[in-house]
């Protein structure tokens, strides 16, 4: 079985990815790490070095190159990876399990402004101008996040809980 994770930025998908796999006792692959190892850089790099388009052409060809390799793993997606070329035709094709980890606009704002460093398309946004970036950004991306085969709501729910959730559904 080949489960992957999606949802948008800060909702969990690496950390509760990890917990999964060694519940599930499976590999856990994420994709930006992945991208990390295989160009030498940082996300951040990359976006200011090559550009955002550069990261998107590199993001599909990383996500095909994970997905036709054999076997059962857990992979964790970028927030944008399901909404940029045919991403969600690849994930559903490749007779993966698609999980959306659900979270609304306060939930994503509230845990943005917590950790916005390491990610290009808000660091450099002030708190205040968060909860309009988010809302949008989020209308725009749903109904490709809306494509994965199962969604989870993750608002008021620790990350323990939803791995536990997902534990339940999956084994
Ligand atoms: C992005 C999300 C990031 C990373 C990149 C772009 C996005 O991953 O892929 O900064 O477009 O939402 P996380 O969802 O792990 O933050």
């Amino acid at each position: 079985m080949k489960i992957v994770l999606l949802g948008y930025m800060a909702s969990g998908k690496s950390s509760i990815g990890k917990k999964l796999s060694k519940s599930l006792e499976m590999n856990f692959i994420d994709l930006d790490d992945y991208i990390i190892e295989k160009e030498k850089k940082s996300i951040s790099d990359i976006f200011k070095e090559n550009g955002e388009i550069y990261f998107r052409l590199i993001e599909t060809k990383y996500l095909k190159e994970i997905l036709s390799k054999d076997g059962n793993f857990i992979l964790s997606l970028g927030g944008g990876t399901p909404c940029y070329a045919n991403n969600m035709e690849i994930v559903n094709q490749a007779e993966t399990k698609s999980i959306y980890l659900q979270g609304s606009v306060p939930t994503m704002v509230e845990r943005l402004i917590r950790k916005k460093a390491k990610r290009p398309l808000i660091a450099s946004l002030g708190d205040d101008k968060i909860p309009e970036f988010v809302a949008k950004h989020l209308f725009e991306r749903r109904p490709y996040y809306e494509k994965a085969k199962v969604t989870i709501k993750i608002d008021d729910k620790k990350k323990s809980e939803v791995a536990e959730e997902l534990y339940k559904l999956l084994s």
